[in-house]
């Protein structure tokens, strides 16, 4: 047993330890926000569209940085996973880059605001976050199955960066993706090249009326999807 005095000591030296650590470990975080945060990379453009996010109460329905709402995905990361593109065509026109589903408001943002606002968002996503927000890498997934694993086919074309940012919303290819559209494994028994590449430039001129929206390919990207797609072939699966 301790002795009253003793006890007290202990008291004494055992918070004054714990309230020295808390100081340090606090002082220490504050030291790291500016690095961490990648201050120096904070543009003009970034501060605009953090205050367009703020007026517009995206938090009412999104979370970012792990704050706001739980209606709608978490976009910390949105910039790496869905890429400038995807980002400015969701903000012109929600419903057609998310057919059918629930929604998202139509803002009437002129470009110069988009362009703020996909600031801010990579710039959220550049920090260093310790890890968080935890998440399946899609990427090596995509690298690992884009060899056609064991199958002895030929499937010599790696996933597109365009293909996991933009057609996976909508699409399955291997059990992953959205069901806006038909899943793409072996699309390219079903479709020739020419057809795909007339596709990507404009689905509405091939097929009026339909669901997949024009999306803002490039050229390059619109060559390297049709051959990426041309050769999934029916018994590639
Ligand atoms: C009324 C709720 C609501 C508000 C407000 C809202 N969003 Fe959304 N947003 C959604 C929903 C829902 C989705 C997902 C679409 C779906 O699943 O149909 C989405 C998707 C997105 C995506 C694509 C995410 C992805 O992973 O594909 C971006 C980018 C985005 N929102 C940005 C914004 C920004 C920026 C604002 C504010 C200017 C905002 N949103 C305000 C509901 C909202
Ligand atoms: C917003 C949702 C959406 C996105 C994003 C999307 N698609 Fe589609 N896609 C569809 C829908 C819906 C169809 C079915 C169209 C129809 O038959 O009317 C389709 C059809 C297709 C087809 C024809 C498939 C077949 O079997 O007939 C191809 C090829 C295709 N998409 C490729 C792509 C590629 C490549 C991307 C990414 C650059 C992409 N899509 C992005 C919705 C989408």
């Amino acid at each position: 047993m301790l002795s009253k005095s003793s006890a007290k000591l202990f008291f004494l030296v055992g918070t004054g330890l714990c309230v020295g650590t808390f100081l340090l470990l606090t002082i220490d975080t504050i030291r790291r926000v500016p690095e961490q945060t990648n201050q120096q990379n904070l543009s003009e453009s970034a501060i605009r569209g953090k205050h367009l996010w703020e007026t517009n109460n995206c938090m009412g329905c999104h979370t970012i940085l792990g704050e706001g709402a739980y209606y709608a995905p978490e976009l910390t990361k949105v910039y790496e996973r869905r890429g400038p593109k995807f980002i400015a065509a969701m903000l012109k026109d929600p419903y057609a880059m998310y057919p059918g589903q629930r929604k998202m408001v139509r803002y009437d943002f002129s470009d110069s605001d988009i362009q703020d606002l996909t600031a801010f968002m990579k710039w959220i996503g550049e920090m260093d976050l310790n890890g968080f927000p935890p998440k399946p890498n899609i990427g090596q997934i995509a690298t690992i199955e884009g060899v056609g694993a064991g199958t002895g086919v030929a499937q010599t074309i790696d996933r597109p960066i365009a293909f996991n940012q933009m057609c996976i919303v909508c699409h399955k290819l291997r059990g992953q993706g959205g069901d806006v559209g038909p899943a793409l494994d072996g699309v390219g028994s079903r479709l020739d090249r020419d057809y795909i590449v007339r596709w990507l430039h404009d689905p509405q001129a091939v097929k009026p009326g339909t669901l997949m929206p024009k999306l803002p390919l490039s050229e390059e990207e619109i060559v390297e999807l049709s051959a990426f797609l041309s050769q999934l072939k029916e018994d590639a699966k």
